[in-house]
């Protein structure tokens, strides 16, 4: 059986959830894991590597955990998958039209076999102030929900579980 890892950063939970849906889904020996309790990953044979927006940008965390490990990244064919909330449009989840996906790979050397981008959560009820303000303009700018009082899901389970099918293509050719 395949060792796979499914290694992210997470902030409010949705890529870790996203993560964790995708290992349920993949056939293997699946480890989940935060990018700083991942300590090697020579013993997996496939990576994937997923993270989120916040304010335009992924965290560095993301940037380290590639570059420390970009070597064999290449050799496992990893794959990356990113999270954000303009995702909600089919259009913004092709790599062309997301800009914070599209900078990522342009500013990282590394190659990732397959590339998805997830619409993520809005979970206004849980942010703070500042947050939830600057969320809600940002929404009022991209036509978005702006009800504070309500939190919502965007994140196409159905596109989730295709990721899934390709991956399992992968490994199990
Ligand atoms: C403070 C904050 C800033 C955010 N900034 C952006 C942004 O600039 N662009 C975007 O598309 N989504 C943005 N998002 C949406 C997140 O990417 C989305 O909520 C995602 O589900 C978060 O994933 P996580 O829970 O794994 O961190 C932001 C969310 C928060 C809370």
């Amino acid at each position: 059986m395949p060792n796979i890892l499914f290694a992210y950063s997470t902030v409010d939970g949705q890529t870790q959830k996203i993560a964790e849906r995708l290992s349920r889904e993949v056939t293997g020996k699946v480890s989940v894991k935060r990018f700083e309790e991942v300590t090697s990953i020579k013993d997996f044979d496939k990576v994937i590597v997923g993270s989120s927006i916040r304010y335009g940008k992924f965290p560095k965390k993301l940037y380290r955990f590639v570059e420390e490990n970009q070597e064999l990244l290449e050799e496992r064919h990893a794959d990356f998958y990113g999270v954000n909330l303009i995702a909600r449009t089919p259009e913004k989840c092709q790599v062309e039209n997301n800009v914070y996906v599209r900078k990522f790979l342009e500013k990282t050397t590394w190659k990732p076999k397959d590339v998805c981008i997830f619409a993520g959560a809005l979970k206004y009820t849980t942010y703070r102030l500042f947050d939830k303000k600057m969320i809600q303009l940002i929404m009022k700018i991209t036509k978005g929900p702006t009800d504070s009082r309500v939190d919502l899901e965007f994140t196409d389970w159905q596109q989730v579980t295709q990721f899934a099918e390709r991956i399992n293509q992968e490994i199990n050719r």
